[in-house]
């Protein structure tokens, strides 16, 4: 019968719907793998699915599922589930005759409103983990469900999967190579599977089964739909199914199952013995779809439906076929609470009861005491990491330590984070992005080369090779260890190549044997020497390639599996270095420092290192910045870093001692400003600046009144916050004081004007203040904004808005302030300073935030005119203004900026990004405006009627810190994303930063507005 004969039309499902059960809604069609659904919507709100079988239906199946939702409707409590509409006359089951004679039989559900799981995005962790609640309260539910017709062969059993052995011919090589692997690992093991707990399960959780809260923001799987593939079968492949399908386009398959299991196993406990066969389970169901679809397309080449999962089916088995089965099982066992390994216990008990001393390891050195060696992220002894490679420096760091603590081996290193691992080639692309390996999983012992090292224990050689990779990492050496009820192993890194081959895989090391002797410098192509000793409870397949350093977020599964070396020696000094959380220190803060200081995001993050355009947190974790316009040349900039300390290891005083270097910066600030800008006076802060710049103003000219920007931010000492409308019109804030004189924001897209030319309209409104203020019958002091304003939201101001302004101000008198405080120092790429964009002079400029690249160093430029008027007699003292120490770090920032061509990488960079956000903004609609100058950018947020759309803005930044990349909002609807990096943000990193902006502007909640 062709698929034709078989398809039901509206029409049909409409009269079946009305003459069964009365019911009259408006009918849509909905896909289906066996039957034909309906979803009717009736006028007052309610909701069904009307089911019509194929002809010839089995009717003991059809009472199979009726009966089922019956049950769960009774028995489910708060879980929610279709439930059976009875037709007209009272049953559950009704029949009809078909236009050509069939009889098909009909069912009417209630439908479950939400969203489909496949068109939810995006599935992140707590949606994973509620759908493995759901899944397993289904179960627990039907833990007491019985029906005699229940049992039957199904090709969507997981139990039964060996079916598709007889169609591996339709797969081409890499394929069959895959599936025959998977059917061949579960087949080894079906006698034990075969005995693990059965029940009715579900069966069928897959990503069109699954239904969603319309929730965008913390979204809930609501319930499981499409009883059926209900059956008896064993639990564990309903947990397989819901995981198999949930786990797909994600970059990483095992993390992502995690939280579905961890979900199904709080409310259907899982057995140790079923956790086993997990991951072969998973494995097979995507065997089932793909053979399904391989099988389909030749038979129903018209049914969509079946080929639907086809691709991202094949992508997951794909990826699952590269994970080790027995990294999956641990990690399993550990998302449900389980030692991730079965055997640690057993291992702890049995070390406890056993003692090794170090000299056990190491015959020759007499040593038994540990001088611990921090080498994690925030260690002063790796200090900059250029130090750190300095490999000659790092030896003699260390040999100085050794002789300060002549009786004591220097180690450690056991689940250290440590930052040297953070390059690219350590990198891979998981669920959020970029992840390093940084948790050492092994101790370091810095001992002489050439030391023997002795087997602790008898050990059959399982590996002896010259572990020579993209770098010559010595020779490895690992022994297995039999103890009475378990195995395990130990691992020698760094030997000498040649003593480490002389052992054979087989060879039997004796207690006290020698197992080869510590690798020479040269034969270790970085660091100094050193034994890494692991021990590891399975080599999970890995034998040779067995890692030891972890991805921070396998560290549970791992530490499991690489136990603590110290478990053995039970030695002070060596305890682990694991990072602790970061609770007390958010504790103590909230405690005891200033109320209202704040905390970027709701997880806070423990920066402890900083990188050029990266800064790293305490596990090792490397977080993109497009925030910090401080770090200008790059966090720690070595060059930056090096010249304070030079200069504070030397001398550090106040400005009234001659001194080359605030000449020098002086001069290297003088070339970059125009001719009359030629006086400095060197400050300490932005704040610092701006009060100075409104000390001078009152000296020159006598006045008082200053008229600034609405939403503008100067600073945060008296004056400054005077003057600062983004402050005293904000929270907290009293409104402007008698002297301060505010003009709306001169913002083309949203402000009181609006287009292109709005430059003369905003003049007049700074015109209108000069005429309020004479109208008091005071003069102009100032006038000082931005050129770009910040704080008001990447706001450029129009064109030919700035000279026209300073116009109208010097005509009454007036000085014109540029506070370049965020936008100096070539961050605009087109120009070194945000007043050149505008072709004006101003008489004062300040400087602040890049000038010190972190280092509290700011200044104010001004014309002789005003530094004469200035100099009235009264002294300007400042306590660390202008010191040597802080000088040399301005010098050597300015420099920089020079030598490695800053400010043409932000125009090249800049202006590159902003042509891909404007690409972006016509992609997503949310994006009202993209604008900004070189890296100092910003993009606005707004619905179609302009208004600003705060909640978005928020939702992205924090998304985007899910995927490692730092973003700031600002702006007076807090409603614009500000990109300002550090300035050797690259291509590369403008391209990542797109791409996740791409992504996460494609998720749900950026779309609900
Ligand atoms: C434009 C502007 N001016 C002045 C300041 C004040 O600088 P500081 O925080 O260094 O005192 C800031 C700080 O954010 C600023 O953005």
């Amino acid at each position: 019968m062709s698929y034709n004969e078989l398809k039901i039309s509206i029409k049909q499902a409409e009269k079946i719907l009305f003459k069964l059960f009365k019911i009259k809604g408006r009918v849509s069609i909905l896909p289906g793998e066996v039957d034909f659904n309906f979803r009717i919507k009736v006028n007052d709100g309610e909701e069904f699915i009307l089911k019509i079988s194929r002809p010839n239906e089995n009717e003991d199946y059809l009472d199979f599922q009726q009966k089922l939702l019956k049950y769960v409707e009774v028995m489910g409590g708060n879980l929610i589930a279709p439930r059976v509409i009875e037709d007209v006359e009272g049953k559950i089951i009704s029949e009809i005759t078909d236009e050509f004679g069939k009889k098909r039989k009909v069912r009417l559900l209630t439908w479950i409103s939400g969203r489909i799981w496949s068109s939810v995005n995006p599935q992140l962790v707590n949606l994973r983990f509620s759908l493995g609640e759901k899944c397993g309260l289904l179960t627990s539910v039907l833990q007491g469900f019985e029906h005699e017709k229940a049992q039957y062969e199904f090709v969507w059993d997981v139990a039964q999967s060996l079916w598709t052995k007889k169609h591996i011919d339709l797969f081409s090589s890499e394929e069959k190579e895959i599936i025959v692997s998977f059917q061949n690992q579960f087949e080894k093991r079906l006698s034990d599977y075969k005995k693990l707990r059965k029940s009715i399960v579900h069966n069928d959780a897959n990503d069109n089964n699954v239904i969603v809260s319309d929730d965008l923001r913390s979204p809930k799987v609501k319930a499981a739909i499409d009883y059926g593939d209900a059956i008896y079968t064993q639990i564990i492949n309903d947990v397989a199914i819901a995981t198999a399908y949930a786990i797909m386009n994600h970059n990483d398959p095992l993390a992502a199952a995690l939280p579905i299991i961890k979900g199904y196993h709080s409310t259907f406990p899982l057995q140790e013995a079923e956790l086993k066969h997990l991951y072969n389970a998973i494995a097979m169901r995507l065997v089932i779809t793909v053979t399904m679809s391989a099988i389909s397309k030749e038979k129903e080449p018209n049914n969509e439906y079946l080929l639907i999962s086809e691709k991202p089916a094949w992508e997951v088995l794909k990826k699952w076929s590269k994970i080790s089965s027995e990294f999956a099982h641990f990690s399993f066992r550990e998302a449900c609470g389980f030692k991730a390994h079965p055997n640690e216990e057993q291992f702890l008990h049995w070390a406890s009861k056993n003692d090794f001393s170090l000299s056990d390891l190491f015959p020759n050195i007499n040593k038994d005491e540990i001088y611990p060696l921090d080498l994690s992220v925030s260690s002063k002894v790796i200090g900059h990491l250029n130090n750190f490679n300095d490999l000659e420096l790092f030896d003699y760091k260390k040999n100085k330590l050794q002789k300060e603590n002549p009786s004591k081996i220097i180690a450690g290193g056991y689940l250290e984070a440590r930052p040297f691992y953070i390059s690219e080639s350590y990198d891979k692309i998981g669920n959020s992005g970029k992840e390093s390996r940084t948790i050492h999983l092994g101790v370091d012992f810095w001992i002489p080369e050439n030391t023997p090292v002795n087997a602790l224990l008898d050990g059959e050689v399982v590996v002896a090779v010259n572990n020579a990779g993209e770098k010559q990492y010595g020779g490895l050496v690992v022994l297995k260890h039999t103890t009475e009820t378990f195995d395990f192993y130990t691992l020698y890194g760094h030997l000498s190549v040649e003593s480490a081959l002389i052992n054979k895989v087989g060879d039997v090391i004796k207690k006290g044997g020698k197992i080869a002797e510590l690798g020479v410098f040269a034969e270790n192509g970085y660091w100094p020497p050193h034994l890494h000793f692991q021990i590891m409870l399975s080599t999970l397949g890995e034998v040779e390639d067995f890692p030891g350093v972890a991805y921070f977020n396998q560290l549970n599964v791992l530490k499991s599996i690489c136990l603590d070396p110290n478990l053995l020696f039970k030695t002070e000094g060596l305890q682990s270095n694991e990072s602790l959380s970061n609770d007390e220190l958010i504790h103590y803060r909230k405690k005891h420092l200033g109320k209202s200081l704040s905390l970027q995001y709701k997880v806070p993050i423990k920066m402890v290192r900083g990188a050029g355009q990266y800064l790293i947190d305490q596990f090792g974790r490397k977080y993109l910045d497009t925030v910090n316009n401080v770090a200008h040349v790059g966090h720690e900039h070595y060059s930056v870093v090096k010249a304070g300390q030079e200069q504070m290891a030397l001398i550090n005083t106040n400005s009234r001692y001659l001194h080359e270097n605030i000449n020098e910066l002086a001069k290297e600030l003088i070339e970059t400003l125009p001719l009359e800008l030629n006086v400095l006076h060197f400050v300490n802060s932005g704040t610092e600046a701006n009060e100075l710049a409104i000390r001078m103003v009152k000296a020159a000219t006598g006045e008082r009144d200053v008229i600034a920007s609405e939403v503008g931010y100067h600073g945060n000492a008296n004056m400054c916050i005077d003057i600062s409308s983004y402050k005293f019109d904000g929270k907290g804030g009293k409104g402007a004081p008698e002297h301060t004189h505010i003009i709306p924001l001169p913002d083309s897209f949203r402000g009181k004007y609006r287009g292109d030319d709005t430059a003369d309209r905003y003049v007049e409104e700074v015109q209108n203040q000069i005429n309020l203020v004479h109208e008091k019958g005071r003069g102009v002091g100032a006038f000082i904004i931005e050129p770009i304003i910040s704080c008001g939201g990447q706001i450029e101001l129009p064109k030919g808005f700035l000279s026209k302004a300073y116009n109208a101000i010097r005509k009454v008198g007036g000085l014109c302030i540029s506070d370049e405080v965020q936008t100096g120092c070539g961050r605009m790429g087109k120009t070194f300073w945000g007043f050149q964009l505008h072709n004006v002079v101003p008489d004062i400029v300040t400087i602040g935030k890049p000038l010190g690249n972190g280092h509290p160093i700011a200044a104010v430029a001004c014309t002789q005119e005003v530094a004469d008027k200035f100099a009235n007699g009264m002294e300007y003292f400042n306590t660390f203004g202008g010191n040597p120490v802080s000088c040399a770090i301005g010098v050597e920032v300015l420099k920089t900026v020079k030598r490695e061509k800053l400010q043409e990488n932000a125009l090249k960079v800049g202006e590159y990004l902003k042509e891909e956000l404007k690409k972006l903004a016509n992609e997503f609609p949310i994006i009202g405006d993209v604008r900004g100058q070189g890296l100092f950018l910003g993009i606005e947020l707004v619905d179609a009627n302009l208004n600003p759309l705060e909640t978005q803005t928020n939702y992205l930044a924090n998304r985007m810190k899910d995927y490692g990349i730092l973003m700031s909002t600002d702006g007076p609807d807090h409603n614009v994303i500000k990109i300002k990096p550090p300035m050797v943000f690259s291509k590369d990193n403008a391209e990542d930063l797109i791409f996740y902006l791409r992504k996460i502007f494609a998720e749900d909640f950026m779309k609900s507005y």
